[in-house]
């Protein structure tokens, strides 16, 4: 029987598994039987801004229920679409379920767009499902590793070209928030084949042994010593959300904090504090991605830009074993895999569910 992972859009300490009937295709549609998917702190953040960016809207759910999205693979089950195989393999946003029905349109050889009604207005991103195969750079028995590092690794990718487009703002220090977390290790990675700069991770307590031993950072220090860092021009790069922190952050640096970047929000527990507006230094802004990525095709092609982040990429994914341990789980355990992802998962341990 088909199962639904489903948690409460208010409260994601609540969580359900359901059985559900089997999809079937109608004509134009596809069936994609989910086969694996990776958890991390991402997919909590796509639950806590589910309103605010419009997350919940990708699968919907009935009454308070959602299903948070995750990155993910699934062989095609089921086509009544001439253009789409039975047996294929797609690389895409899924719910954290058995399967998902599908709208292929815009198909060409590296995969199609899902013209679902109720995603149309959702960013395209989103939308587009990739074969997997050579061709479109997914690389032979490395799914668990595309499905976990692609979408956090882009984004560290995208973070440092956009920091150093812009003169890292001025800054001679950069400060990483959640420095544990992979999409800040990533940026860490990147960063520290730039000359001049001093790379400054901040973690909890738990973590600091973890982080120091990536070796990626040039100082490492707890959220509680925010104030032992020197007062020097900074940006802080935030994947920790934690608005106590980011006002520490604030007030210590004062005029020296010349960009302030929201990128993430893993203490998604720790949200009451000082208006981020109000602070002293730099005003905090959020980091969108997309921009750079436009800018950056614009200028450069969008060839050659995917090229430059693909060989990034394969140089993080050739160190990235060293640090991070795939674990894979049955789709049974789902619930137990996610309460840890909430709760805050062992930062060497990648989660894979595998369906
Ligand atoms: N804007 C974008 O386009 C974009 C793209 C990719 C990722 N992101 C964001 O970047 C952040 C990191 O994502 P990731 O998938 O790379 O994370 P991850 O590897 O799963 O991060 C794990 C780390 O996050 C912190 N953490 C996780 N859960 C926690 C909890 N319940 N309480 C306290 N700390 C917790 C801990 O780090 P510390 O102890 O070091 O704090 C933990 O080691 C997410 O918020 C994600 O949404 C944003």
């Amino acid at each position: 029987m088909p199962t639904q992972f489903l948690t409460q859009r208010n409260d994601l300490t609540q969580s359900t598994i359901i059985d559900c009937e089997p999809l079937s295709a109608k004509p134009g549609e596809v069936v994609l039987q989910v086969d694996r998917f990776a958890l991390t702190a991402n997919n909590i953040t796509y639950g806590v801004a589910g309103d605010m960016i419009g997350y919940w809207q990708f699968f919907p759910a009935e009454g308070d229920w959602g299903r948070i999205p995750v990155w993910g693979m699934a062989t095609v089950s089921a086509s009544e679409h001439p253009s789409v195989n039975v047996g294929d393999r797609y690389y895409g946003y899924f719910p954290m379920s058995s399967e998902l029905l599908v709208k292929p349109e815009k198909i060409n050889a590296r995969g199609f767009v899902d013209a679902v009604e109720h995603r149309s207005q959702l960013p395209a991103v989103y939308n587009q499902y990739t074969l997997v195969s050579i061709e479109t750079g997914f690389a032979p028995n490395l799914d668990n590793h595309a499905m976990l590092y692609r979408p956090l690794f882009t984004t560290s990718f995208v973070l440092d070209d956009f920091f150093a487009d812009n003169d890292f703002f001025g800054a001679s220090q950069i400060i990483l928030g959640s420095a544990s977390s992979k999409t800040a290790f990533g940026l860490a990675f990147m960063l520290r084949k730039r000359a001049g700069l001093q790379v400054i991770g901040l973690t909890s307590s738990a973590n600091v042994a973890f982080v120091n031993n990536l070796g990626l950072y040039d100082e490492v220090r707890t959220y509680d010593d925010v104030e032992a860092i020197k007062s020097a021009p900074s940006a802080y790069i935030d994947m920790a959300g934690n608005r106590g922190v980011l006002s520490r952050v604030h007030h210590h640096l004062n005029e020296q904090l010349r960009n302030s970047c929201g990128v993430g929000i893993t203490h998604w527990e720790d949200r009451d504090g000082e208006a981020p507006e109000s602070l002293p230094g730099a005003k905090p802004s959020m980091f969108f991605a997309p921009s750079q990525i436009m800018k950056r095709h614009e200028e450069l092609g969008g060839a050659v830009y995917q090229q430059q982040i693909a060989e990034a990429t394969s140089e993080f994914l050739e160190q990235v074993d060293a640090w991070v341990k795939i674990e894979e789980h049955p789709l049974a355990e789902v619930q137990s895999v996610y309460e840890t992802v909430l709760n805050g998962a062992k930062p060497d341990s990648g989660l894979i569910v595998v369906g």
